[in-house]
């Protein structure tokens, strides 16, 4: 499968981009075809009106790596591996404008919009957050954020990791080992179970195989 690891944090080697290492190496030991990215160097320009900036064939007239990041590696990709730090309790400006700009890739007058549209789903999603807080609040919004986007974009959300750190690369000292955390995810990406059952979702009593006892169904 392949993969495509975004850190969109502007510091380069800092907690975000640890952690997206980790969890690309984890891809990569399971035999995925894994490639990383940092957001700085593909998204410069953030949405604007695009009654005022769309070209006359409708396409986005922003003028950076945007078009060239979503068409070759983000669409293309199987599984996506996002990396955020936690500005102000959400993601960071570059990924949220990452999202934004979407809105132009995805619209009725882009002439890619229905290629778009088509080959966003389906995606295997990791979400990796890095924060100096440890308060459980902090990232909530945030983990809410991934899992709505994901949704609407019919895609799976399958973990989210926090790390929690300051400095660069505190990460790896966060006691409850957020590094091998994204490392685990990362190699279970096409692997983990993703469930979103309904009152009649069709369902066996067990989650994880056979009983190894009959009297195992009563629970
Ligand atoms: C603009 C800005 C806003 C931040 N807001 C928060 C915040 O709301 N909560 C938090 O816990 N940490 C916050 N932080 C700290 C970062 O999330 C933290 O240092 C993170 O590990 C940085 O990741 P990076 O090394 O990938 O940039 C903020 C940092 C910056 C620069």
């Amino acid at each position: 499968m392949k993969v495509l690891a975004i850190s969109s944090s502007p510091r380069r080697d800092g907690n975000s981009w640890t952690m997206a290492e980790a969890a690309a190496k984890g891809a990569r030991e399971a035999g995925h075809e894994v490639e990383s990215v940092y957001l700085a160097d593909h998204v410069g320009g953030m949405l604007d009106d695009c009654r005022r900036c769309r070209l006359s064939d409708g396409a986005c007239g922003i003028g950076d790596g945007y078009e060239r990041l979503l068409m070759d590696r983000v669409l293309p990709a199987d599984g996506l591996i996002i990396a955020t730090p936690l500005y102000w309790y959400g993601m960071n400006g570059r990924l949220k404008t990452f999202f934004d700009r979407l809105f132009c890739y995805t619209a009725g007058s882009s002439p890619v919009g229905e290629t778009v549209s088509a080959a966003l789903p389906g995606k295997r999603v990791a979400a990796l957050i890095s924060c100096e807080e440890s308060y459980r609040g902090a990232t909530l919004g945030l983990e809410a954020q991934f899992q709505e986007l994901t949704r609407y974009l019919h895609q799976e959300l399958v973990g989210i990791v926090v790390g929690v750190g300051n400095s660069r690369g505190e990460v790896g000292s966060d006691p409850s080992r957020p590094l091998e955390r994204a490392e685990d995810l990362g190699r279970r990406l096409f692997d983990v179970r993703v469930t979103d059952y309904r009152l009649d979702t069709p369902r066996s009593n067990r989650v994880w195989g056979a009983p190894e006892h009959e009297d195992d169904e009563l629970y």
